[in-house]
């Protein structure tokens, strides 16, 4: 089978190469020609555990290549993807389509023969439809079908996530296109995944379904441990206690300093506009939309709190910036919210992250980028964990406490036990948990 990606970004590189890995000739397309010229160098463009070895064995194996040729790429394609951005649009939250339809035109004009058009971005419901009228009109005789086919891949484990997925979602009417998506899932049905098939617009509903729900699992556990800081509890107690009930899963229920990436808060936002302007308001989401943006801009508070009420003249070292660990992503972090705080508090920032300082550097200022967790504690009047990297988990607490002007830590991911923070002579505060070692 051939099937072709338009855009190389972190979905289509990433379903490319695994599907290339599934033995599928694939052929990934990008306008961006310094972005292909890197592919083609073996360079990839985005950090992703694991992703390297697979593009460089299957281009090894001539089952991938980058090309910005679309046309080229699309003809006799048993299949293409749409995988190209959708960037929330400025100033009304929603979906930015319009790469999403020029691929559309593009695709038209250079199909031939039966081909199947999925779109695999996350696109607001409708907008596979959309893509069938856009491509029907551009070549009225074409011969195609439009297939949805989220994706729900995590950053930082996309490919395990697309090997083994949960479910596999399907969206068509078209009996032809579920012969093909069949054929390229093959390898997910031998290992018994569910595949569910559906309409086109209830796979595009699914996908934000799906996210604003993990986004709101997340907003309530957030919510709780504030309250469990109030109240004497403890967060992970109670995430346990509930998440042991099968009907809620234990699953993302970690409390943090509100969720970021570049999918939670634009899926959640499009979802509450698509929801408005359909008349069925989704207030439950547009609540945690709102939660989580004062919650980030909200955490800097507690790193003052912990240094006696005032950050200004002090130091604070600042140990992990991306969204999440294992990515390079600063999209939406709350780092980007936190580092300016401190700053307008009147804090010298020292910080620290293993993948994401090359991004970070472009979004933040005045920072003294450090080399590793133990320079950005240096002289510094208390240290915060903003992103739960696992260089992090283990660090010498002694030597920290050496280098620190005061053993304050500040942990928004909990990656510490309080009562091991005691004993190590750290005033320590998390979240969803009492504080330790402050009188
Ligand atoms: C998310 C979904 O998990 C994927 O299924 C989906 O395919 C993807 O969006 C997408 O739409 O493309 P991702 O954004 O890569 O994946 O990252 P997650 O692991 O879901 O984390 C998102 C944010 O939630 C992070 O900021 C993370 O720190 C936060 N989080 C997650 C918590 O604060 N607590 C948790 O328990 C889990």
């Amino acid at each position: 089978m051939r099937i072709t990606m338009i855009g190389s970004g972190y979905v289509g590189l990433v379903s490319g190469a695994c599907f290339s890995e599934f033995g599928i000739h694939v052929t990934c397309v990008d306008k961006d020609s310094a972005k292909i010229d890197r592919l083609n160098a073996g360079e990839i463009p985005i950090f992703e555990p694991g992703l390297e070895k697979l593009v460089a064995d299957n281009r090894a194996a001539g089952r991938l290549i980058f090309t910005t040729d679309l046309a080229a790429a699309v003809r006799g394609a048993d299949a293409v993807f749409i995988a190209v951005g959708t960037p929330s649009r400025r100033g009304d939250g929603h979906a930015d389509l319009s790469y999403v339809h020029a691929a559309a035109e593009e695709i038209a004009e250079a199909i031939d023969g039966y081909t199947v058009i999925v779109t695999k971005s996350t696109v607001p419901v409708g907008t596979g439809r959309e893509v069938a009228r856009i491509i029907a009109k551009t070549r009225p005789a074409g011969d195609f079908d439009v297939v949805s086919n989220p994706e729900f891949l995590r950053e930082g484990s996309a490919i395990g996530d697309f090997m083994r997925p949960d479910r596999v979602i399907i969206g068509t009417e078209s009996e032809r296109a579920r012969a093909v998506m069949r054929r390229l899932y093959r390898p997910l049905f031998l290992i018994e995944t569910p595949i569910l098939f559906t309409s086109l617009e209830t796979a595009e509903l699914t996908k934000y379904a799906a996210n604003s729900f993990l986004a709101t699992k997340i907003t309530f556990i957030n919510e709780i441990a504030d309250l469990c800081e109030k109240l004497g509890a403890d967060v992970h107690d109670v995430a346990r206690g509930i998440g042991l009930d099968g009907r809620i899963g234990a699953k993302f229920l970690h409390p943090g300093p509100g969720y970021g990436g570049s999918c939670f808060p634009k899926d959640t936002l499009a979802l509450v506009r698509t929801a408005a302007d359909a008349g069925a308001p989704a207030r439950i989401v547009e609540a945690v939309v709102d939660i989580n943006d004062r919650r980030k801009k909200g955490m800097a508070a507690r790193i003052l709190r912990a240094c006696g009420g005032s950050v200004s003249g002090k130091t604070i070292a600042v140990l992990g910036l991306t969204f999440k660990p294992n990515t390079d992503d600063m999209r939406d972090a709350p780092s980007l919210d936190i580092v300016p705080a401190l700053q307008a508090a009147g804090a010298t920032v020292r910080a620290y992250d293993p993948e994401g300082m090359g991004e970070a550097r472009k979004l933040l200022r005045d920072v003294t980028w450090c080399d590793d967790a133990y320079e950005a504690m240096d002289g510094a009047d208390a240290v915060t964990i903003v992103t739960e990297w696992n260089e992090f988990r283990l660090l010498d607490l002694e030597r920290a406490k050496g280098l620190l002007r005061r053993p304050v830590m500040v942990d928004l991911r909990n990656i510490y036990r309080p009562d091991e923070m005691l004993a190590a002579g750290f005033r320590y505060l998390s979240i969803g948990r009492a504080p330790v070692g402050f009188e």
